[in-house]
C-alpha cells in the first residue's frame, strides 16, 4: 500500500509555480529520492507533506488520510518526521537535549518555542529522556548523549538531526539534503544509518544532490524540473533518461 500519496499537487507563490500538477506515491518501507535542479520545488514539496505550507491545488494522503489542511503538529503526530535543509541545532546543548527538543515539535519555530517548554515533571522528563536516548541509539550516537552538539563534525550533526526527527517515531521520514557537506566516509555512514532505519520499518523520502548517494540508496527516484515531475523510476532507468540528463544529471554527474 502507498504510505504517502501526492496527487496532482500544485503550489503557487504569487506568479511562480513552485509545483505543477505533481503526482507520485511512496510505498511502505521504500527509500525514495526526490531530485532536480535548485528551485525545482523539492523543499516546497517537503513543506506541503509536513504541513509547513498548503497546496494551492491537489491532495496529499498519509495512509489514505488527507494531510492538506492539517497543522505541522498534527502531521507529526500522524507519523511524519523531517529534517531541514538548513539545520537548527543548539550547539551549547547536549545531543540528548537537542533530541528532546525534537519530541515537542517539528517546525523550526516550534523547536525554538519548545526549548522554553521542556517538561517540568519528573515522570514526563524520564519518558522523554528514554525516547531521546532510543533515537540517538538508532543513529549510533547514544554514547555521546551528554556531549555538546557544537563539538560534532558535520556528518554526526546530520545524524543528530535524524535522531531528532526519529524521536517521535515517524512512519515516514523526510530528509532534506542529508549528504550535503559530508565527506565520503560520512556519506557512507549516513547511508548505512538510513538503511538501518528503513530495516526498522521506517519509510524514507529524501532530497539530495549527491547522485552517487541517491543512486546507491534509493529504490526509486522522482525527478522534478521547474516544479514538474519529468521522470520517475528505478535509479538505473533515471540515469538513462534523456530528459533527466538534459535537465539535471548532465551537469551533476560531470
Ligand atoms: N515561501 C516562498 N515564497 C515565494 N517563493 C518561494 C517560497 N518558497 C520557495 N519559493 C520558490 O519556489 C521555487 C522552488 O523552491 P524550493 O522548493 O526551495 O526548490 P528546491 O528545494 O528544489 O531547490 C523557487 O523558485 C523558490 O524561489
Ligand atoms: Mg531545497
Amino acid at each position: 500500500m502507498a504510505l504517502l500519496r501526492v496527487e496532482r499537487v500544485s503550489k503557487r507563490f504569487g506568479g511562480l509555480d513552485a509545483l505543477r500538477d505533481v503526482t507520485f506515491s511512496v510505498h511502505e518501507r521504500q527509500i525514495k529520492a526526490l531530485i532536480g535542479p535548485n528551485g525545482a520545488g523539492k523543499t516546497t514539496l517537503f513543506n506541503l507533506v509536513s504541513g509547513a505550507a498548503r497546496p494551492s491545488d491537489g491532495h496529499l494522503y498519509l495512509n489514505d488520510v488527507e494531510l492538506s489542511g492539517r497543522t505541522p503538529h498534527e502531521i507529526c503526530r500522524m507519523g511524519v518526521g523531517r529534517t531541514f535543509q538548513h539545520s537548527l541545532l543548539f550547539d551549547d546543548m547536549s545531543l540528548l537535549e537537542n533530541v528532546e527538543v525534537g519530541r515537542y515539535s517539528r517546525t523550526n519555530a516550534g523547536v525554538l518555542a519548545s526549548v522554553l517548554t521542556l517538561p517540568r515533571h519528573r515522570r514526563e522528563e524520564r519518558a522523554t529522556e528514554e525516547a531521546a536516548l532510543g533515537a540517538l541509539r538508532r543513529v549510533g550516537m547514544d554514547h555521546k548523549a551528554d556531549e555538546p552538539a557544537g563539538n560534532l563534525p558535520m556528518g554526526e550533526r546530520h545524524l543528530l538531526e535524524i535522531a531528532r526527527a526519529l524521536a517521535s517515531e515517524p512512519q515516514l521520514l523526510l530528509l532534506d539534503e542529508p549528504a550535503a557537506g559530508l565527506n565520503e566516509e560520512e556519506t557512507d555512514r549516513l547511508g548505512d544509518t538510513v538503511r538501518t532505519i528503513r530495516s526498522q520499518g521506517v519509510t524514507v523520502l529524501l532530497v539530495e544532490h549527491d547522485m552517487n548517494f541517491v543512486m546507491e540508496i534509493s529504490d526509486e527516484v522522482v525527478v522534478l524540473d521547474y516544479g514538474k515531475k519529468i521522470a520517475e523510476g528505478s535509479p538505473l532507468l533515471i540515469q538513462d533518461n534523456e530528459e533527466v540528463i538534459k535537465a539535471y544529471l548532465g551537469e551533476e554527474l560531470e
